[in-house]
């Protein structure tokens, strides 16, 4: 069974939400419409997916829906949109990704009673299946109904929302520091004599592997470590290396200044 969203903002997150759940048939493309003002939006969704996409607020949609998707930004006039959900009285889940505004900052735009509202900072890796999305329900909030439709685009983490900025700067910017420890990864190959194309493959290989190994064995990477440094070998004399450098805290103060500018942006 697909489940009817109603989506207000058609930009790229809300794209790539609703393009893992069509991939997932959580929605289909007659069970999904989407409000945004850019006529280049609407034309691009619509052709793209089949959505019933349009430029003005579509009350029924929103009267209809079993989720209000809203995927504007924090600059945009987020509070008069909800002001026009919160006026229909609609039964539908209320779902934010706006980032930087609360809960209740929602509940008071809505300015209705018992609203149903989920805030969520979705998780940016929806077409893998991989990657977790924060989630704090509202007071009202139904979890039964919401988590098979933030499922569809990754996994669900339920946390409080005082935690939501850790999150961002954390899991949610999470890839980044990937692509970045893959990239430096990859350099260090080639500048050993690979070619570009044995140092891509064999970390991306290595990545996988290990992530696997870790998630199989669930030993501590400490005890994997023991396992390959051997007395005065390769894998001890690098580890040498690493320890003697910035890597650890450098990654780690990289994740404190993302935490820190989504406390920043949240506070505008
Ligand atoms: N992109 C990410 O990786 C990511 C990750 C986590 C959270 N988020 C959050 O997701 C939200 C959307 O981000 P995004 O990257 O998808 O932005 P985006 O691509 O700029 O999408 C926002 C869309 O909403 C439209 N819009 C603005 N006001 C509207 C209104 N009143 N009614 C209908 N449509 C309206 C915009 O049209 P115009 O451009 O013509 O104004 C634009 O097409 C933001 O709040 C952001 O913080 C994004």
């Amino acid at each position: 069974m697909t489940i009817n969203v109603y989506t207000i903002g058609g930009g790229q997150m809300s794209e790539a939400i609703l393009r893992a759940a069509l991939k997932r048939k959580i929605v289909s493309s007659q069970s999904v419409t989407i409000t945004d003002v850019s006529e280049k939006r609407v034309t691009y969704l619509k052709k793209e997916y089949g959505f019933n996409a349009v430029q003005a607020f579509d009350e029924n949609a929103a009267t209809q829906a079993d989720i209000v998707l809203v995927g504007v930004r924090p600059q945009d006039d987020w509070k008069e949109v909800l002001r026009r959900i919160g006026e229909l009285q609609t039964k539908a889940q209320i779902i934010s990704i706006i980032a930087g505004v609360t809960l209740k900052q929602l509940e008071a735009a809505l300015n209705s009673q018992r609203a149903q509202v989920t805030r969520i900072i979705p998780n940016t890796l929806t077409d893998t299946g991989f990657g977790y999305s924060g989630v704090c329900l509202g007071e009202y909030a139904a979890k039964e109904i919401v988590t098979p439709f933030i499922e569809s685009f990754g996994k669900v983490d339920f946390i409080p929302e005082a935690q939501i900025d850790a999150y961002t700067g954390y899991a949610v910017c999470g890839p980044n520091y990937v692509y970045n420890f893959y990239l430096a990864l990859t350099n260090a190959g080639v500048l050993a004599g690979l070619s570009r194309q044995q140092a891509n493959k064999i970390a991306l290989e290595n990545i996988k592997g290990a992530a696997a190994f870790l998630e199989d064995t669930k030993k501590h990477p400490y005890e994997l470590l023991d396992t390959n440094n051997s007395a005065g070998g390769c894998g001890i004399t690098l580890q040498h290396e690493i320890d003697a450098s910035t890597f650890a805290a450098g990654l780690q103060n990289a994740v404190l200044a993302a935490v820190d500018k989504a406390t920043e942006l949240g506070g505008e």
